[in-house]
């Protein structure tokens, strides 16, 4: 499954528990994406039920809406996946699991953020970090005004708690920790970890982790959660820090004196190190019985290479756009999933280029061409002066290496071969490369793309077009409830009963030409 689909912003948090099942009558597909590429916008006023069966992956994953920069206006949630009751857990069963949303925020809404990034305005300093939505509890008297509401986590002393932490924000880095305690990794993004003690965590946008939390301190008063802005150098940020507090049963008292440290912003090898040490649990079993490490892909041959570099927002034809390779997406009318279906000539081209060409930028409808069953070697090179995340739908990818510098042939003798960890979203620090290895078994069109919002909005971001050559009885079949648009848009009949959206807080844009994608419920089947 993919660890993203749209849906209809409410005022509440929504958080799915969904047990994974032994199944084989489906497979993962891309018609339950929820990206432009493959779905339809869903109309405002509609309703639409995202089918799909959880197979490969168990962990820990959100969704958040795709399109028109909404994400920064809230509308995401939780989704996790269970080991099937056959597969034990690496770890003793957590007393509880406690979902942690960490965010930059700004007063600004999505539509005056994205008007800025559409002029090449930089979104600039966050008004600050919000933890499930909540703002900074008072730490410093001097820093906040009285009343703000934040967020109390309340637990049992000598109990281990089950921290699953993302990054549902809009462009920023953010170090996570909690005073006095050691976060001990035990999963990302669906694969089990080596299981290392961390003091605190940098979580880049888009990404997700599970700690174990255990509340081994004397309680003799509360401690601070902290999410706090990375490689920022000014002094307006120091306002921008999120805090929660951690109260024990037990509690004598309030949290006090200074936050626990960030790591410092100006070692800059400590960010990747940490990155690098994040490594996959070889024997552990995750979604099948049989270990993660079974699949040894450090023995697999690469059959495509691509080497995809990312600039800072430039000027084409007089309009503000990021680009890879050179290409900046241009999303067409009709998404290129059901142009394929519907075998519609024009609509896409399979030509995006494995390097960056010698010519001018441009905007198109460029995507991979991937090869069914290939082996696909994926180098990102940041030419950006942010941190960027990359995210591939509908696979897990091997994180193989990271380094400052060019990427060159022979940085691969540094790749890691045995134990690189799979999940779906990568940093690539600036002016640094990051090496990914995707075994491209799923058929589908593929969006990938940057999780910075407004690296994404102004167009960096590609699809993969993955093809099964054969007739494949197990492809999962376009939806009936699939919704029409562009050069299809006469398919489309009316959705005759309209959903009262009264009493819910809607993004929708007022004009009937912006859509937003809506969920209202999200059926899961389970095939026993
Ligand atoms: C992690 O730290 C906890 C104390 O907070 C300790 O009990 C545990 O043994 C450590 N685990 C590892 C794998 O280092
Ligand atoms: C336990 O609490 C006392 C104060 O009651 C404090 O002085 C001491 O440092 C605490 N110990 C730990 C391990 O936090
Ligand atoms: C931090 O400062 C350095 C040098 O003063 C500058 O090059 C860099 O762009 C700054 N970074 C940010 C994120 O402001
Ligand atoms: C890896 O997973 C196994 C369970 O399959 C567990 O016993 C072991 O402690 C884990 N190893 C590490 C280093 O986390
Ligand atoms: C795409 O790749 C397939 C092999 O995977 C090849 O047969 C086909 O010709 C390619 N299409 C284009 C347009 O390059
Ligand atoms: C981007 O590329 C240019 C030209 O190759 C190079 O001079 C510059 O150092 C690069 N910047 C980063 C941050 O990689
Ligand atoms: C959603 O739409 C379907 C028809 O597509 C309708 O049967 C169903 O009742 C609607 N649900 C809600 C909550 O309005
Ligand atoms: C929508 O629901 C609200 C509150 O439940 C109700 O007052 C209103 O009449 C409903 N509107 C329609 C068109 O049914």
């Amino acid at each position: 499954m993919s660890s993203m689909i749209g849906l209809f912003l409410t005022s509440q948090l929504l958080l799915l528990v969904i047990n994974s099942r032994n199944g084989i009558q489906h497979r993962k597909n891309s018609w339950q994406d929820g990206v432009s590429g493959t779905n339809c916008p869903i109309p405002a006023g509609w309703n639409w039920t995202y089918e799909f069966q959880v197979k490969d992956q168990i962990g820990s994953f959100f969704y958040f809406p795709s399109l028109n920069f909404q994400r920064a206006a809230g509308g995401y949630g939780g989704i996790i996946i269970n080991n099937r009751d056959v597969i034990p857990l690496p770890f003793g069963m957590p007393e509880g699991d406690i979902t942690v949303f960490i965010s930059d925020w700004y007063t600004k809404s999505h539509k005056r953020l994205r008007k800025d990034v559409e002029n090449g305005v930089n979104l600039g300093v966050p008004d600050g970090i919000v933890i499930n939505g909540l703002g900074p509890y008072r730490y410093d008297q001097t820093l906040f005004k009285d009343g703000i509401v934040y967020l109390i986590i309340n637990v049992e002393p000598g109990k281990t708690y089950r921290f699953r932490v993302h990054n549902v924000g809009i462009s920023t880095s953010l170090n996570f920790r909690i005073q006095n305690h050691n976060l001990l990794l035990v999963e990302t993004e669906g694969s089990y970890t080596v299981q290392q003690n961390y003091s605190n965590m940098d979580i880049h946008v888009g990404q997700s982790y599970s700690f174990l939390v255990t509340m081994d301190q004397n309680a003799s008063n509360d401690y601070y959660i902290v999410a706090s802005p990375r490689f920022v150098n000014s002094s307006d940020w120091a306002k921008v820090t999120g805090v929660a507090i951690l109260h024990y049963s037990n509690s004598q008292g309030p949290a006090s004196g200074p936050l626990p440290d960030p790591p410092n912003d100006y070692d800059t090898y400590f960010s990747m190190n940490q990155a690098r040490s994040i490594r996959w649990n070889v024997s552990a079993g995750a979604a099948r019985p049989n270990p993660q490490g079974s699949f040894k892909y450090g023995q697999i041959t690469v059959t495509d290479v691509y080497v995809i570099l990312n600039r800072p927002a430039e000027l084409i034809d007089g309009k503000w756009h990021t680009t890879l390779n050179g290409i900046s997406y241009l999303p067409p009318s009709t998404p290129l999933k059901l142009a394929q279906q519907f075998n519609i000539p024009g609509v896409y081209k399979l030509d995006f280029p494995n390097r960056l060409m010698s010519r001018p930028p441009k905007v198109d409808t460029s995507i991979i061409n991937g090869t069914f069953k290939g082996f696909m070697e994926i180098i990102f090179q940041n030419n950006d002066t942010t941190v960027q995340s990359y995210h591939l739908d509908g696979y897990a990818f091997f994180v193989v290496g990271m380094d400052f510098g060019v990427w060159t042939e022979n940085s691969r003798g540094t790749y890691n071969k045995w134990d690189g960890v799979a999940r779906s979203t990568t940093q690539v620090f600036p002016g640094a490369w990051t090496a990914i290895l995707v075994s491209l078994d799923n058929a589908g069109i593929w969006n990938l793309r940057a999780q910075n919002l407004d690296s994404w909005y102004l167009g960096q971001e590609a699809y993969v077009s993955v093809v099964n050559p054969e007739v494949d009885q197990s492809e999962v079949p376009l939806p009936e409830n699939a919704i029409y648009c562009g050069i299809l848009s006469s398919l489309q009949k009316d959705q005759a009963q309209r959903v009262n959206f009264s009493g819910a807080t809607s993004i929708s844009d007022s004009s009937k030409t912006v859509f937003i994608l809506v969920i209202i419920s999200l059926i899961v089947h389970s095939f026993r």
